[in-house]
């Protein structure tokens, strides 16, 4: 056996159980790849013992030849099985960290609700929207003539005492109901019309278990030929039929500068006698204000108080509650 057929074989053990040694240490995967490299790649630790054979004599190749093959084997697999570990305990780890248990109590997320006023806005329109009805919208904040003047209420009409409001600086004022929205809309549409408008309204009061400086109404408006004081009492009927169901409803004879003749609703709910709106045939003067010719088209307009409705359909005693922010009261709807 030549010298150098000794070496090359001690050379290739050698670098066997470095390599062995060297894996056996890696702790990633980029260290094991490191590791190939310097052991098998190209210019690895085992092509530079190969080189060596060239000097050896023809007959003991072969044997150097096995023998790297070996080595190279064991190495390899060596590597392999150290990358199979390596990638199943990251696997675990992971597997570990991103464990559901399923005991858990879960997260509380606060469910929303729609608040009762703007629930009671949707039943009352949803209804009106049945029947015909085109939901409309104006300003809250309007001249005199839109609130007052136009619907028959001039300067020193006492009807404005009790509608006392809030008035600008420049003599523009919160409006006190939603009828301003009517003329609003004859403006600038023709009969037929048939319109609701829900919206804030103002009032100089004081806050009390049921009035509020703030609160909502609801506007009603029909224009066309031949509407009569009977279609008015059908739609209001129906309109509050649908809300309360098969109860007696009666309208008395009342004022509003605005209609003529003139009506309140009143509707029997629970055993009492329970007002619920006003209403009346649109005043020609009102007509001619938009320049309709009241000789040729009718009116009927009515206009209700929704917190009343949501007071009324929720059993609250009072008016507040609504405008609280209470949640342990707006939980319950
Ligand atoms: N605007 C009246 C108020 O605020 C309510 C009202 C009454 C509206 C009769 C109408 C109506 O359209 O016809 O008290």
């Amino acid at each position: 056996m030549s010298d150098q057929l000794t070496e090359l074989e001690s050379k290739l053990d050698q670098l066997q159980q470095d390599a062995l040694g060297a894996i056996a240490e890696a702790d990633s995967l980029e260290a094991i790849e490191k590791l190939r490299l310097r052991f098998l790649g190209k210019k690895g630790e085992l092509s530079v013992v190969l080189k060596g054979m060239g000097k050896l004599e023809a007959g003991d190749r072969p044997r150097i030849g096995s023998l790297a093959n070996e080595v190279k084997t064991a190495v390899q697999s060596a590597l392999d099985g150290a990358k199979t570990r390596m990638e199943r305990s990251a696997l675990e780890a992971q597997l570990a960290s991103e464990t559901i248990d399923v005991t858990m109590p879960g997260d509380y997320r606060p469910q929303g609700r729609r608040h009762p006023l703007n629930s009671t806005i949707d039943r009352l329109l949803d209804i009106l929207v049945g029947l015909g009805y085109t939901v409309a919208s104006g300003p809250e904040m309007e001249t005199d003539y839109y609130n007052f003047e136009s619907l028959n209420t001039p300067p020193d009409h006492p009807a404005r005492d009790m509608q006392d409001t809030f008035y600008l600086p420049d003599g523009n004022l919160l409006r006190t109901h939603t009828s301003s929205v009517q003329i609003r809309y004859m403006e600038n549409n023709t009969p037929p019309i048939r319109v609701v408008a829900p919206g804030r309204v103002y009032r100089r009061d004081t806050v009390d278990a049921t009035h509020s400086a703030v609160f909502h109404q609801l506007e009603l408006l029909a224009v066309d030929e031949n509407l009569t004081f009977g279609d008015l009492k059908g739609t209001v009927k129906t309109f509050l039929r649908e809300i309360f169901g098969e109860i007696p409803v009666r309208f008395r004879a009342s004022y509003f500068p605005f209609t003529e003749p003139s009506a309140e609703v009143d509707v029997q709910w629970q055993g009492k006698w329970l007002e619920v709106m006003g209403c009346g045939m649109v005043d020609p003067n009102v007509l001619k204000a938009v320049g309709y010719d009241p000789e040729k088209v009718t009116g009927f307009a009515a206009g209700l108080g929704i917190e009343r409705f949501a007071m009324v359909l929720h059993q609250m005693d009072d008016i507040r509650r609504l405008y609280s922010s209470d949640l342990r009261f707006l939980r319950q709807f």
